[in-house]
């Protein structure tokens, strides 16, 4: 069975040669795909066997969230709302969640992910990377992994996210524990791994020995970086040659330099700086002197509670520097670098179907109507969409 997506009014397909500009929009376009593949792109009106008619929407690719914490009981409110009232974020509320999820059981953090699933449904994206990391201890982070690497191919360990109450004055016998055992028991879930390099969690040696191990055990590698202040992290990520160095708020010319000399992606999380008042990240400075760069949502239930990926590009747009066009690359072309993917955040024959259709005209609404539910219908995904009611 066929379907014609048809009178689409803009297309973003992401292939210059499809259309105009870097991001290849075709105007009065329909898509045909086939089950789950996409079959043509072309001028509205296509043939089918079934016809889905988007009214003269705009239809993006499915966005790529590639930074993600979605596997947590609890939340954290209160802290956001203490926060909010001048308390500063240092990452010491880690603890707190992994407190609550050590002790959820696996069925509650089954349900409690499939609901945000749905959500990150919801919001247009359809290939979502999701980080262990509230479990901190051999067993946890197993269990962590197994419900991430059930719920997408893209799973990562992050037992480096913080040191545990337990381990308090004893970094090194930790991060050995992170190399050692418990590294084995998540690896064959996982794809990547990721260390949380910042003053307060891991320095530049115990982040170094945890993505040597990483890769010794044929792991990709991410780093989270540059959060909080200036740091060792992003130098570090690309001497590693870390697929992605994610936050980057704070970035030296030093860093910019290495960054743009080399294949490492950075990944801007706006949403975390919103939600700890944070400055944004200057993404023209690092566009324009070459970097690669993404835009994740880091859904946290810290420093980021949300899938929105949306709300990231009006940020963008609005306090980051970027135009409408690099955003929207940010999260679809630059999340799928960011996972060293080429099939998804495109919108091309024998591709995924993976689409986002919103609910206006052009892509120019996502940063002009911020706040507003823009996502109309997504199409496709390669996680589990969860069963409905969720
Ligand atoms: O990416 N920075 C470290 N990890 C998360 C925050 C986790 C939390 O506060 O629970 C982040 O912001």
């Amino acid at each position: 069975m066929t379907l014609v997506i048809d009178n689409i009014s803009e297309l973003v397909t992401n292939d210059p040669a499809l259309g105009d500009g870097p991001l290849g929009v075709v105007t009065k376009a329909s898509v045909v795909i086939d089950g789950d593949t996409v079959v043509a792109v072309g001028p509205a009106g296509a043939v089918a066997d079934d016809r889905l008619d988007t009214g003269g929407r705009c239809v993006l690719p499915g966005f790529v969230d590639s930074h993600t914490h979605l596997v947590f009981a609890g939340d954290r409110a209160e802290e956001f709302t203490r926060r909010m009232a001048g308390e500063p974020y240092d990452g010491g509320g880690i603890r707190v969640t992994t407190e609550a999820t050590r002790t959820a059981g696996r069925a509650a953090l089954r349900s409690a992910l499939d609901q945000r699933l749905a959500e990150v449904h919801r919001a247009g994206t359809t290939t979502v990377e999701v980080k262990t990391g509230y479990g901190l201890s051999v067993d946890s982070e197993a269990e962590l992994a197994s419900l991430a690497a059930e719920a997408t191919p893209e799973a990562t360990f992050l037992g480096a996210h913080l040191l545990p109450s337990e381990y308090q004055r004893r970094a090194d016998e930790y991060v050995e524990l992170v190399c050692g055992p418990m590294l084995d028991a998540v690896r064959s879930d996982v794809r990547w791994i990721d260390v949380f390099c910042e003053t307060g969690a891991f320095d530049a040696d115990q982040s170094r020995a945890v993505l040597t191990a990483g890769r010794a055990a044929g792991l990709g590698l991410r780093l989270h970086a540059n959060q909080l202040g200036h740091g060792p992290g992003v130098q570090l990520g690309v001497e590693m040659g870390c697929a992605s160095v994610d936050h980057c708020t704070y970035l030296s010319d030093d860093d910019i330099e290495a960054l743009a000399a080399s294949e490492t992606v950075a990944t801007f999380l706006p949403a975390t700086d919103f939600s700890t008042r944070q400055p944004y990240p200057d993404a023209r400075r690092a566009i324009d002197a070459g970097v690669r760069v993404a835009m994740a949502s880091n859904c946290n239930p810290g420093s980021s509670y949300t899938t929105s990926l949306s709300f990231c590009i009006a940020m963008a747009v609005r306090d980051m520097g970027m135009t409408i066009d690099e955003a929207i690359a940010a999260v679809t072309t630059g999340g799928a670098a960011a996972l060293g993917r080429s099939d998804v955040g495109r919108v091309m024959a024998d591709g995924p179907a993976h689409l986002t259709i919103l609910d206006a005209p052009s892509r120019h609404h996502l940063a002009y109507r911020p706040g507003v539910p823009l996502i109309w219908r997504t199409l496709g995904a390669d996680y589990r969409l969860p069963p409905a009611g969720h």
